[in-house]
């Protein structure tokens, strides 16, 4: 569907946004394989965290929700029940990735596939760390659908070949069943959710700079958790007042875990007002409130360590970048071309379109700031960030612009459109 997105408007006013995806599925991941019920407040009811709560109900997992809190009903390390249809993962990576850990030492075998994005996306990046583990996993040439056959499992060290907390989390899922101690070696630091969580329900895992350890364990304890707001939804809003003249916005309860705020840090190199107020942690996650005031932005170069630490604002960056005075480079970023679309090739069309000059490069790209932006029909390729990126840019074009197939935004930001209008 098409729709005819806002434009030439600031943001001004309170919010809040809906919860972390990222914590949404380790919740109920890790709530599925702890021995009690764990209560969830604040979990993320998007398409991608709806296809984790399906898949394990196919898994055997009673799932409820009351009052706005979901309870999982959590059965033990081995209590999930072979599914009697193939898993579904519909659109979300960081669903078929993690379980693949979980399901490699399970004592059955079982097919999981997704949606037409997710059968392109590369799965050799897990199937070669389980593997080595002594997970048996068959595969359509490395892409899903994959079968999994659980298997005893052995600890590992390995050496991460690219930054990705899908990849190690899948490992240290699998570690949990894996006779020994797992270690894993990350070049980058990626966002380290998993490693807390885990710790909450009462993992034995240890974090010493880029070097993990992981031992088996006897059980995981359910827990009650509180999701705070996902920074990447919150980074769509907080660049929406960045970027429109005479912006005054805060948005309450929003995570801060520092191994996600690298586009935040990046923000303030280039001139933006952004501060944190009332630090706190729940549920053993950094939260804060964020204001943020219309800022005049400069360039800025990004590459290396805080790619991983924003992976998924690069788009937004490039949105920022054309703005902001000067020219600005991207470089190490080509797990972009890996997500829900080749997010290099996609973002750069699409602004180009509506008044952007960014030259894509291969592992990244070459922005020109000060440019000005106006109406056009523009595309999302079914991909949430993408979609988002073109209406929030569409704030300062002084015509609108036209998003086709802009549903996809239900994947992570079910309310976006309703957030914007009210602020
Ligand atoms: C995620 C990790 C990131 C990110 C994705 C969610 C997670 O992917 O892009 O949106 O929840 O672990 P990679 O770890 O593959 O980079």
């Amino acid at each position: 569907m098409k729709k005819i997105l806002m434009h030439n408007k600031n943001l001004k006013g309170k919010t809040k946004v809906l919860g972390d995806k990222s914590i949404s599925h380790r919740a109920i991941m890790f709530g599925a394989i702890a021995e009690g019920v764990t209560n969830i407040k604040g979990l993320l009811k998007g398409e991608d965290c709806i296809s984790t709560i399906n898949c394990f109900k196919d898994l055997g997992i009673k799932i409820t929700e009351e009052n706005n809190i979901i309870s999982v009903y959590g059965n033990g390390l081995y209590g999930l029940k072979k599914p009697n249809k193939t898993l579904y993962v519909g659109n979300s990576g960081t669903t078929i990735r993690i379980i693949s850990g979980i399901l490699s030492a399970q004592n059955f075998s079982c097919e999981i596939t997704g949606d037409s994005s997710i059968i392109k996306r590369p799965m050799k990046r897990i199937i070669e760390p389980l593997s080595l583990m002594g997970a048996n996993i068959e595969s359509n040439n490395n892409l899903a659908p994959l079968n999994i056959n659980g298997n005893n499992l052995n600890s590992i060290s390995y050496n991460m070949p690219v930054a990705s907390a899908q990849v190690k989390s899948a490992i240290l899922l699998a570690s949990l069943y894996a006779k020994g101690k797992t270690t894993i070696i990350e070049k980058f630091k990626s966002r380290d959710h998993s490693e807390i969580m885990l710790n909450y329900f009462g993992a034995n895992i240890n974090v010493n700079g880029n070097i993990i350890q992981s031992k088996k364990i006897e059980k995981l304890n359910a827990q009650n958790i509180e999701i705070c707001g996902d920074i990447s939804s919150a980074c769509f809003i907080i660049v929406g007042a960045l970027i429109t003249e005479n912006s005054h916005i805060i948005i309450e309860n929003v995570g801060i875990n520092p191994t996600r705020i690298g586009f935040l840090e990046i923000l303030k190199k280039m001139g933006a007002n952004i501060n944190f107020l009332n630090t706190r942690f729940v549920s053993g996650e950094k939260v804060c409130d964020i204001e943020v005031k219309y800022s005049k932005l400069k360039c800025c170069n990004i590459s290396g360590e805080i790619i991983p630490r924003m992976v998924d604002e690069i788009p937004l960056f490039a949105l920022v970048a054309s703005l902001a005075n000067g020219k600005s480079i991207v470089k190490d970023a080509q797990e972009l071309k890996f997500k829900e679309s080749n997010r290099i090739k996609t973002i750069t069309t699409e602004l180009n379109k509506i008044g952007a000059n960014i030259i894509e490069t291969d592992d990244g790209m070459i922005i020109e700031g000060n440019r000005t932006f106006f109406g056009n029909k523009c595309e999302s390729y079914n991909d949430h960030r993408i979609a988002m990126c073109i209406a929030i840019a569409s704030l300062v074009c002084k015509e609108p612009i036209i998003l086709n197939d802009y549903e996809c935004i239900n994947i992570s930001f079910p309310n976006f459109f309703d957030i914007l209008e009210n602020l």
